[in-house]
Order: C-alpha cells, then sequence, then structure tokens
C-alpha cells in the first residue's frame, strides 16, 4: 500500500490512536502490573499491507490488552516513573513534527533543547559552566561522561585518546565502590575494560565509598591520573557519596570525578533531601536520566559536564554535508538524534519545579511508610534503612523467588529482586507521579497476601 493514500485520513487515525492510548492510560490503575497472556505476533512480511485502521484495529484487540501497567502507580521495579499528561503530549508531537535535528534548519527544536538543558540545569542547581546534551538514557549518560573522563585522563598522560585510541598507553582507572553495572558496561565499549575498575571499599555496612579507602587507591596510583565515578543513589539502598569530600580528593590526586545521579539527582528538587548532594556543583561530569523521576517517556537521559571541549574532542562527527549540524550534534554518540527535549521541555513548563518536586517528595513518603510497615510486620525484615525513594525487605520465613511470583501471579503491583549484604529479598522502588496512599494499602496488602501473613 502506498502511504500517501492515507494522509486524507491522518486526522481520524490520529484520533483513534489517541482514544486508544487514553483508555489505556485509564487503565493503568487497574490493570495487572505483570502482563498475563503476552501476545506474540506471527506471519510473514505481507505484501500489500494492511493499512493503518487495520493496525489501529490489531492493536486495540491483541497487543494493548496484553500489555503491563508498568507505566502505573503500583510498578514498583525499575526506577522509571510514568508518563506526565505534558510529557505524553509532548512525546505524541515529536513524532508529528519528526523534526532534524541535525541541521541548522531547525533552530526552533534546537532552541528548545537548549532551553530544556538550561531548566534541567537550574532544577538540578548545576552552574552554568555545566552543558549539557540528551542522551538515550542513564547508561548512556554514563558512558559519555566516562569517555569524557578517558580523554581527561589521556591529556594529562599526554596523548589524545579519541585520535590515537588506547594501546601502548597507561591504563586509565576507574575508581568506585558501588557502581551501576551501566558504568562497567561502559569501561568495556570505551576500551578501557571492565578490568579497570579498581573498588573501593564501602564503609562498612553501607554502599557508601569509604574515604580513607579511596584515599589510598588514588595515592597508590602515584599520580597516574584516573576517573572516579561516585553514587548519586544506588539502586539498593538509595547511598549517596559524600560528593564535597570526594571532590577534595580527586583535586589532591588528581582524577576526574563523574557522578551517577541516574534517579538520585532529583533529590536536589526538595529541599529536605538536598543536603545528599552536596558538593555535586564540583563534578566533572554528572549523568541522569529524566525518563526516571521527572516521569516523561522512555528515552531521555542527561549528561552534564564542565569539559565541553573535551566531549567534542570525543564525540565530533565531521563531513561535508554534517557541516550545518549544531552544537549539540558532536556532544554524544548519536548523529541522527530524537527530539527527546520536547517531552522534557513540556512537563517542566506544565508543572514547574514544584511539581517536580511534590513528586519526589510523596515517593519518598510512600517509600519510608512501607519501611515503617515491613518494619512492624511479622512476616518481612527490613533489610536497610529507607533513606529515599527505595525498600529493600526480605520474606521471613518464605523464599523470595516465591513471594515475588506469587506478587506477579497476582497482579496488585510489580516489584524486583534485591539483595542485601547477603540476604537475599523484594525491592521496592518508588518513582510514578501518579502513585498515591490508596496504592500503598494496596501494595501492602498483595505483600501480605504473598506471604500468606494476616493482613495487618
Ligand atoms: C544509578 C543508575 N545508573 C544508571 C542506570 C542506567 O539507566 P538506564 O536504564 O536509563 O540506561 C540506572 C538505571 O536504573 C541507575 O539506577
Amino acid at each position: 500500500m502506498d502511504p500517501r493514500q492515507e494522509l486524507p485520513a491522518l486526522e481520524g487515525l490520529l484520533s483513534e490512536a489517541t482514544r486508544l492510548g487514553a483508555a489505556f492510560r485509564a487503565s493503568l490503575s487497574d490493570r495487572p502490573v505483570m502482563a498475563r497472556a503476552p501476545f506474540k505476533p506471527e506471519g510473514g512480511l505481507p505484501d500489500q499491507g494492511l493499512g493503518t485502521a487495520a493496525v489501529l484495529g490489531l492493536l486495540e484487540a491483541r497487543i494493548l490488552p496484553a500489555l503491563s501497567g508498568s507505566a502505573g502507580p503500583r510498578y514498583l521495579g525499575f526506577v522509571t516513573g510514568g508518563s506526565t499528561p505534558a510529557a505524553t503530549v509532548g512525546d505524541l508531537l515529536v513524532a508529528m513534527t519528526d523534526q532534524n535535528l541535525s541541521d541548522r534548519s531547525q533552530a526552533t527544536a534546537t532552541a528548545i533543547e537548549h532551553h530544556a538543558l538550561a531548566l534541567l540545569r537550574d532544577l538540578f542547581g548545576l552552574p552554568g559552566a555545566f552543558e549539557g546534551a540528551f542522551v538515550t538514557g542513564g547508561t548512556q549518560a554514563n558512558l559519555v561522561g566516562l569517555a569524557v573522563g578517558r580523554q581527561w585522563a589521556a591529556q594529562r598522560l599526554g596523548f589524545d585518546a579519541a585520535e590515537d585510541g588506547l594501546a601502548g598507553q597507561p591504563p586509565i582507572r576507574l575508581l568506585a565502590a558501588a557502581p551501576h553495572a551501566s558504568l562497567l558496561k561502559a569501561a568495556a565499549v570505551l576500551g578501557l575494560g571492565r578490568r579497570a575498575w579498581l573498588p573501593v571499599a564501602c564503609e562498612p555496612g553501607t554502599e557508601r565509598m569509604d574515604l580513607t579507602s579511596l584515599a589510598s587507591a588514588l595515592a597508590g596510583l602515584k599520580g597516574a591520573p584516573a576517573v572516579v565515578a561516585a553514587s548519586a543513589g544506588t539502586v539498593t539502598t538509595t547511598a549517596f557519596d559524600d560528593l564535597a569530600r570526594t571532590a577534595d580528593l580527586c583535586e589532591r590526586h588528581g582524577a576526574f570525578l563523574h557522578v551517577d545521579g541516574a534517579f538520585g539527582l532529583f533529590a536536589a528538587t526538595v529541599p529536605a533531601l538536598a543536603g545528599r548532594l552536596e558538593g555535586l556543583q564540583r563534578a566533572d561530569s554528572v549523568a541522569t536520566d529524566a525518563h526516571k523521576w521527572l516521569n516523561v517517556p522512555y528515552d531521555a537521559g542527561l549528561l552534564f559536564t564542565r569539559h565541553l571541549a573535551l566531549q567534542e574532542q570525543v564525540f565530533k562527527a565531521s563531513a561535508a554535508y554534517l557541516s550545518a549540524g549544531g552544537d549539540l550534534f558532536h556532544r554524544t554518540p548519536e548523529n541522527s538524534r530524537r527530539w527527546r527535549a520536547l517531552p522534557v521541555w513540556a512537563t517542566l513548563q506544565a508543572y514547574g519545579r514544584s511539581g517536580v518536586a511534590e513528586v519526589v517528595s510523596r515517593c519518598c513518603d510512600l517509600a519510608s511508610a512501607l519501611g515503617d510497615w515491613i518494619e512492624a510486620s511479622d512476616a518481612y525484615d527490613l533489610l536497610a534503612p529507607v533513606d529515599l525513594n527505595i525498600v529493600c525487605f526480605a520474606p521471613k520465613h518464605a523464599d523470595p523467588a516465591v513471594v515475588l511470583d506469587r506478587l506477579a501471579a497476582d497482579g496488585r503491583c510489580f516489584l524486583t529482586p534485591g539483595a542485601w549484604q547477603g540476604r537475599k529479598g523484594l525491592r521496592a522502588a518508588f518513582s510514578n507521579f501518579m502513585t498515591t496512599g490508596e496504592d500503598l494499602a494496596l501494595v501492602q496488602a498483595a505483600l501480605a497476601d504473598a506471604a500468606q501473613m494476616e493482613r495487618p
């Protein structure tokens, strides 16, 4: 079928898609959080094609009913949030306007990117010296941050890693206590190697970097430049490294400080939580994710760095046809990129600083209330104090895997496995803008049933 034939019907098709999407969103509170009977499409490539109306019919009849409620208020798995109305509208318009951001014709779209980055910098309390870039997610943001750190360290060693590679050069070490798995993936991709990681001890009973251990690891490098990856919110206990003192040590020993704040950076939005990020402004690069606590659709990571020139040495792309590529073009692994700034910009405009802060603080209150409930329960042990939005706990009498299976079959909420200090358990992460105390009551009821205990 020739797609041009459908252009006159586009508005009707879009209305139908919007109707389906809105009905899906309205069902999120009631739909099982774990998909029950996944739809498996079959059949080969159609020759003539079905037409979009028929595809919408298939979506309505077979696909949307089989989707999970992972965008909803009782998905407590990854810290991915949902999608606010403004972000959803923004994302729809990204597809409908399909801007090519890589050439100079897009002055307005790229101005929105710059504006969104400036608003985010303000939200996180980062000084103007930090330049930002949108990437696909936290993993890619960590990769870009480490790439800048690699370039920085190579420059001190007297070579250009982006131009000459790493062959025959001294190793560049990555120092971290509890790095997210994506940092090691980044080390692998960047040619540093996963074994570049020099593990630093944690303070006893925590995931916080022990600064005495960091100081002696840095001293052991005898002045060789290194990259320190600090955490601003780990995935199990939401630990924040002491960024100010880590920055002191990096300065003293000549190390680059990268901070992974994929979700923890949003603590900056709530005055009572912001102290956890003291010293953030002294980082060399900072990674975070808008598709986590900002509640915009997937595909919106962010990297801020004070070393734009080094970043551009790594990510520049030169060709005659690219010469009009715009400044954001040379900051990330992509050449072509989606206008992922628009949903971010739309949600920041629509709800402002206080709207973001209210979601963050409500999620933390809910996590804290769940932690209290766990502590008081006969069926579960709290494995780590609740400090932000994540609760890590274990059943007292049942196998955690069995409890998770029961929860999945029940469908009222979704949690992931967790583990802390050798004990396997469950992990509940709150980040969806829709989650309320009523959801918490349902989560508690589901947990009580799954542990087969008396309802409180
Ligand atoms: C601390 C941290 N860093 C990095 C990531 C990776 O982010 P993404 O899944 O968006 O690539 C996550 C994801 O949960 C995270 O929590």
